[in-house]
């Protein structure tokens, strides 16, 4: 893979960036920053030699949110930062000319514009128009066939941002895990999550299902689930999964209303001594209802995770927020910026948005 240190001239060149900005805004303000500082080194490494930097990204899924709050974070974590209210055309064209080199613009929303999501040629020729190279570094988005992901470096010479870089590097080295390794799944959808299930179980020691995605599987095994959350009915998919000796489920929960919410105290105590005994830790996706506060499993494993010895990697906007909470990121191996595209990786070894660098 091509990265941005393969680029050879970049004093007062444009570079258009596909980085990763759909951070949350509550109320007009970003409330976690913590994609954009991932984002920093690569923008760093083209503002310090002189190049003229146009970041373009998505925010929210509908394209009706606006990337302004979000420069304006930006702007509080490195210097020259404006924002465009608009995503191509000439005024844009004219606004990057005006750019002085080392100096960054943030473009509008890259999905207010149907293009992006259809990767229309005539918008991914238009987004191609505004700069001279083009830079993928939004990891989270490269599992989207998208004009921005997709359609823009078949136009432009095309390089991997160093945030991409090391995200493929290190999620390939949790491909090949050291042993014991344990995997963690949570989350909800079981549709979702079933390919990377079944990878893990092929190269992991231990695969816990975790989260409302463990509802589909104990009600298969013949458990009582009540009113859980379940998102599968032909069970005979799960049933093949469950068939597998590595597969390991939460063996008593909290329940309310005749929901299961969260892991119970039981389960807790099996993950710890998982993570204690095991060499490489691969978590996505939180163990409870995290978004209704039932945060205990997440939480308890989390600790026992940052005060394990294994090499520890995990990803998914939720998880990655529950363990921010508790201030132990650092305490990590490595944090993935992904949520769909880490589990699309680990399946897949590659994704769209990187084979189209490499074509
Ligand atoms: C994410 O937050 O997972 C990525 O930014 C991708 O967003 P999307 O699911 O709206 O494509």
């Amino acid at each position: 893979m091509r990265t941005i240190r393969d680029i050879k001239l970049f004093e007062n060149i444009p570079i258009l960036v596909r980085t990763t900005l759909n951070v949350p805004v509550e109320q007009g303000k970003v409330v976690n920053e913590y994609r954009l500082r991932r984002a920093l080194p690569t923008i760093r490494y083209l503002t310090e030699r002189g190049a003229k930097v146009v970041l373009i990204s998505h925010i929210g899924e509908k394209g009706t949110e606006t990337l302004a709050p979000v420069a304006h974070a930006l702007g509080r974590l490195i210097h020259g930062v404006s924002f465009f209210p608009e995503t191509i055309g000439v005024r844009v064209r004219s606004a990057i000319r005006g750019l002085s080199p080392g100096n960054i613009l943030v473009l509008e929303n890259l999905r207010r514009n149907r293009g992006e999501r259809m990767n229309d040629r005539a918008f991914a020729r238009e987004l191609a128009a505004l700069a001279d190279v083009f830079v993928e570094d939004s990891f989270d988005t490269c599992h989207r066939a998208h004009a921005s992901i997709i359609g823009v470096p078949e136009i432009l010479p095309s390089y991997a941002g160093l945030l991409l870089e090391e995200e493929v590097r290190e999620l390939s080295r949790a491909l090949t895990p050291t042993h014991t390794a344990l995997a963690v799944i949570g989350g909800a959808k079981f549709s979702t999550k079933e390919p990377v299930l079944t990878t893990l179980l092929e190269k992991y020691d231990h695969v816990f299902v975790g989260g409302a995605l463990a509802n589909n599987f104990l009600k298969a095994s013949g458990q009582e689930v009540g009113k859980s959350l379940v998102s599968i009915t032909d069970s005979a998919r799960i049933k093949k999964l469950l068939a597998n000796p590595k597969l390991v489920l939460p063996i008593d929960s909290v329940v309310r209303n005749g929901r299961i919410l969260d892991h119970g105290p039981n389960t807790i105590a099996l993950l710890t001594n998982l993570a204690r005994k095991a060499k490489t830790i691969l978590w996505n996706g939180p163990l409870g209802n995290y978004e209704n506060g039932f945060i205990d499993a997440t939480n308890a494993f989390a600790r026992a995770v940052a005060s394990s010895d294994a090499r520890s990697v995990v990803g998914g906007g939720d998880t990655i927020a529950s363990i921010e909470n508790l201030g132990l990121l650092p305490r990590f191996s490595f944090v993935s910026t992904g949520g769909g595209a880490m589990l699309e990786f680990l399946t897949r070894g590659t994704l769209p948005g990187i084979e189209a660098l490499n074509a």
